[in-house]
């Protein structure tokens, strides 16, 4: 543990020998959620395609801490997990406080033991900008589960049992839309759930759990009817390609001006984002389930703004705007669901770069290029914002506390090798 903590990567720029294909590995953040919606099984499921990061394992031992069996066939990119004993309802505070999507264990576990006591520490704020837990628990609610603050935990219990209502979430939010689907399933009846998240990983959970025989509908856009069955007995999934993965790859070929290709991804999870990239000028070639990027002609600044899907991710923000930096001219970037997402503008600015952070815009002026410096990673996609400058800058760039990139990112530093990119790790004492 303390090894990866103090990991450092010292990456050689500026790269010209990038070229070559990336696999991307399943999505981190479908395999969460599915990992947490295992707790709605009697018996058995299996996950294929399993992203093997850090995040992964903090998950599974928060499942083992509950009482499940989880078994990892790393060569297979599988795992099981059996639920033969009753949970424990209690996610302790160090679980959560260090991987967020702990959180999605209240659904779950509402979801399977609805009129017993669940305790679940609150997460907190997070480097990323205050994350509230507050519209997962008004969901919780409609379905008519109460809940209550206790020393930094909410206990959440109903009375009588999960019945059918209705919630329409304020604004769009990832998490709380899985958690209220994990929590409905079971109801007794029909609820109903407006305004939820489309993103690729919510449809993920909701094939997965409909294939193991649960009712959801979608009834518009962002409506569904979930309608309570019984129970669900074991289930086996394959998890969608990790869509922001793909997009930080793609972004090496873009920072570099070098061909690079992708695979395992379908295309269409991707579209408001390659559209940018062919819009600033790159040449983006797609098939059915690859993208290449090619240097394409001459380079223009752009105007984006992130949003939920099917919009630009703000996952995968702080990695164009590290391309940005080398665009010649004057981009802007507007941030709408954080509101700390820009850690990665003053590493990239001791590179050379000219980033002005006001409030939730970012803008962009791009350089020449870029000079090597040593950075701090402050979260998970800063960490490869920062390498991408890395890539593009003048020498010998050193990035620390790394450990936040491997949380989401399978088996990172052989993935940028292959494909050239001169990067060494050390691990510091
Ligand atoms: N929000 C509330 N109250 C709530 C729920 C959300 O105010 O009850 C706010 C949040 O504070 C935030 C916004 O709504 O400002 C959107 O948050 P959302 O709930 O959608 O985020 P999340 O579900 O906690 C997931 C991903 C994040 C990703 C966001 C946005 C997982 C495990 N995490 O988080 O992924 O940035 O959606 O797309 O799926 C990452 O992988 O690097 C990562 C941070």
């Amino acid at each position: 543990q303390n090894k990866l903590i103090m990991k450092r990567f010292t990456i050689k720029g500026p790269n010209n020998a990038v070229r070559g294909e990336v696999s991307i590995s399943g999505a981190k953040n479908s395999c969460l959620p599915l990992m947490a919606a295992s707790v709605l099984f009697k018996n058995k499921v299996t996950l294929q395609n399993v992203p093997f990061v850090k995040d992964v394992y903090t998950m599974r031992d928060l499942l083992v801490s509950l009482g499940a069996k989880v078994e990892f066939s790393i060569e297979k990119k599988m795992m099981t997990i059996t639920n033969k004993k009753k949970h424990s309802l209690v996610v302790s505070y160090d679980k959560v406080s260090t991987m967020r999507a702990g959180v999605l264990l209240m659904g779950s576990l509402l979801a399977r033991y609805p009129m017993k006591k669940i305790k679940v520490a609150l997460g907190g704020g997070c480097a990323l900008g205050v994350r509230d837990t507050n519209w997962h628990l008004a969901g919780f609610k409609s379905l008519g589960a109460n809940n209550r603050l206790d020393q930094g935990y909410v206990n959440i219990s109903s009375e009588k049992g999960l019945k059918g209502g209705k919630y329409k979430f304020p604004k769009v939010t990832v998490t709380g839309s899985s958690n209220l689907i994990m929590a409905s399933v079971f109801n007794k009846g029909t609820h109903y759930i407006k305004n939820i998240s489309i993103e690729p990983e919510v449809l993920d959970l909701i094939n997965f759990l409909n294939n193991s025989g649960a009712d959801i509908k979608f009834i518009g856009k962002r409506s569904i009817k979930i309608n309570g069955v019984k129970q669900l007995i074991s289930g086996k999934h394959t998890i969608i390609g990790d869509r922001i993965e793909a997009f930080s790859y793609l972004c090496v070929g873009a920072i570099t001006k070098k061909k690079v290709k992708i695979k395992n991804i379908n295309p269409n999870f991707l579209k408001s984002e390659t559209t940018v990239l062919k819009r600033i000028g790159y040449g983006i070639d797609i098939k059915y389930n690859s993208i290449d990027i090619s240097p394409g002609n001459k380079l223009r600044p752009i105007k984006i703004k992130t949003g939920p899907f099917p919009n630009f991710a703000t996952d995968n923000m702080p990695m164009i705007m590290a391309v940005l930096t080398i665009v010649q001219g004057k981009s802007q970037i507007d941030e709408t669901i954080f509101s700390n997402r820009f850690m990665a503008a003053p590493e990239l600015n001791r590179m050379g770069a000219n980033i002005t952070v006001k409030k939730n815009k970012a803008i962009i002026i791009g350089q020449k290029k870029l000079n090597a410096a040593d950075c701090i990673s402050s979260d998970l996609r800063t960490t490869f914002s920062i390498i991408l400058g890395a890539i593009a800058a003048k020498g010998v760039s050193t990035i620390s506390r790394v450990y936040h990139g491997l949380r989401g990112y399978y088996n990172l530093e052989s993935k940028l090798r292959k494909i050239g990119v001169r990067i060494t790790s050390k691990d510091k004492w």
